[in-house]
């Protein structure tokens, strides 16, 4: 079979193979900061919120292909601790976005057996959102397929504080003795207890920074940056971060 380029990977030079690398190369646990709907609208002299509504049939899509290509985790950045920041038009839309998100999709995610999650101070969320969150969360908390973790008023600073107050409940409690206190006890704390650590993050948009996003679970993660704005990616850009992560070299602070 001749070698297929995609067009955006070939202005960059690098060629891409349109197959999927092999499975056990692939991230467990795949982490997205979806930056860049703001941007996507403005060029076209758009309101920002058409380009949140823009970015959330890129996850749609995104989804739909780490089902097929077996991720087991995608946690996806969708409303930071710092985005009530924004404009209240915005910051409703947003949230308006997740109901209707979640209302459309929880039933064909739960028949594709998607597992819905969600991350952050999600009782500061509107008791809308929350309800919806809570309905996709019962009803699809026994699949396994892939697990869909939004992270919803999620800040790595907040993640740390919470899980620094939960621990001294427990001292204080008696439940937990101070110099049991680990790295893996304290990850026991976090949000995202029980899962893995990502193993790749992708961020869209171009800026390189981590924004607050996973800050202790991302010690070892490996790190994709694409110019590419979110409503603008697509599978294939997916594709191309995979087959970059299967080419790199994991030491985790050891040598080969
Ligand atoms: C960053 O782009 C994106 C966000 C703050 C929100 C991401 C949300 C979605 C993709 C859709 C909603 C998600 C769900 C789950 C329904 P930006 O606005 O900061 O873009 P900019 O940097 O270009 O201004």
């Amino acid at each position: 079979m001749p070698e297929v380029f995609f067009p955006r990977l070939q202005k960059c030079g690098v060629p891409v193979k349109p197959e999927l690398p092999p499975r056990e190369l692939l991230p467990r646990h795949l982490a997205i900061i979806m930056d860049g709907n703001g941007r996507w609208a403005v060029k076209r002299g758009l309101p920002r919120v058409v380009g949140h509504r823009a970015g959330v049939e890129t996850l749609r899509e995104i989804v739909k292909a780490c089902l097929e290509w077996g991720i087991e985790i995608l946690t996806v950045y969708a409303f930071s601790t710092e985005n009530w920041k924004r404009p209240r038009e915005e910051v409703d839309t947003l949230m308006e976005l997740l109901v209707e998100y979640l209302q459309k999709e929880a039933d064909e995610l739960h028949r594709q057996g998607v597992k819905i999650g969600a991350i952050g101070r999600l009782y500061e969320l509107p008791e809308k959102a929350q309800r919806e969150l809570m309905r996709a969360k019962e009803l699809t908390a026994r699949n396994r397929k892939l697990l869909l973790n939004l992270a919803l008023n999620y800040g790595g600073r907040a993640e740390l504080v919470d899980a620094c107050c939960a621990v001294v409940r427990d001292v204080l409690r008696g439940k937990l003795r101070v110099e049991d206190i680990d790295e893996r006890v304290l990850n026991s704390y976090l949000y995202t207890a029980g899962l893995p650590d990502p193993d790749l993050l992708i961020r869209t948009a171009g800026e390189m920074r981590f924004s607050n996003f996973l800050l202790w679970q991302s010690a070892y993660t490996e790190l994709w940056v694409t110019p590419v704005l979110w409503p603008d990616f697509r599978r294939e850009d997916l594709l191309a971060a995979l087959h970059d992560y299967a080419r790199r070299e994991r030491r985790f602070g050891g040598i080969k």
